[in-house]
């Protein structure tokens, strides 16, 4: 299917590994030219390297995008996207005990905040241009609760909500704003995730493993490119329709038919 986005502009936040990575590659694939980021230099070159390969212009950018001087140096890269797609890492697997006020404020900073601040930036060019997509990578927690990952879909409920009157408000502009839930994928993150159990409960990571895996329905983990291609669709010419939705990619592991 051609997406019909050849030569627009995108900017895929945390982007040199993982979720990110696989959103910015289905785009370039695509034809877009994408501004990729990350903290750490080497892997950023990786990511821009491999991307570089789809014949696409990939800029990267080294940054941390929960900064303002990153978020500045992002626009510097492209002043104004058609496409934007929010993502950051999570906070660290916890106990909602062990938060405290410092911590709390950062992880909010991170999953709601930031996307905030960087839509706020893009959205009245993309309404006057009469185009823009922009998608935000949240997780399935926002509609099934993980105990331990409380902060992360906390302030990730908190985006979700506070962007659901923002999307109907552009909308007529062909402008679009939605989410994507991911379950598991098979991405740093996750291992990590895996690993933290593994040291609670000193289980062996092949058992926490597959704890998860056969608590989803289609029996395996997430390809990071099945959400990337999934990203790469609500950014699309034909998905203007799509608005305000949260679009759950975890392979049947959130119970509800709604
Ligand atoms: N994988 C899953 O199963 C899953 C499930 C539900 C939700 N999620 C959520 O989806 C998001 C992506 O997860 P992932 O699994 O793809 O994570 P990942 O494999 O750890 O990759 C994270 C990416 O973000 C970059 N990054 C992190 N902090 C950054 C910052 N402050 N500024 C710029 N770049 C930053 C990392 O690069 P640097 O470290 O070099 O900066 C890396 O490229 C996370 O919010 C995660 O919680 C993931």
């Amino acid at each position: 299917m051609d997406l019909g986005i050849a030569g627009r502009k995108a900017i895929v936040c945390a982007s040199s590994r993982g979720l990110g990575l696989a959103c910015a590659k289905a785009l370039a694939t695509a034809g877009c030219e994408v501004v990729i980021n990350g903290r750490n230099r080497e892997h950023l070159a990786a990511a821009a390297a491999e991307l570089k390969k789809t014949g696409a212009k990939v800029i990267p950018v080294a940054a941390d995008v929960a900064s303002p001087d990153g978020q500045k140096a992002l626009f510097a890269a492209c002043p104004e996207p058609d496409i934007l797609v929010n993502n950051n890492a999570g906070p660290p697997f916890r106990d909602f005990r062990e938060l405290d006020r410092q911590k709390m404020l950062d992880g909010v900073t991170g999953n709601m905040i930031v996307a905030i601040e960087l839509i706020q930036k893009v959205i009245d060019p993309m309404v006057a241009r009469k185009f823009g997509r922009i998608v935000n990578i949240t997780s399935g927690s926002v509609k099934a609760p993980i105990a331990g990952l409380d902060l992360s879909s906390g302030a990730r409920a908190g985006l979700t909500a506070f962007l659901a009157g923002v999307a109907r408000s552009v909308a007529a502009s062909n402008v679009t704003i939605n989410f994507v839930l991911p379950g598991i994928f098979e991405t740093d993150r996750f291992r990590s995730n895996v690993e933290a159990t593994v040291r609670k409960r000193g289980i062996s990571y092949e058992i926490a493993l597959k704890e998860r895996v056969d608590a989803v329905p289609a029996k395996r983990i997430g390809n990071p490119d099945e959400l990337g291609a999934a990203c790469a669709f609500l950014c699309s010419a034909q998905s203007g329709y799509i608005t305000g939705q949260n679009i759950l990619i975890d392979g049947g592991a959130f119970p509800g038919a709604f």
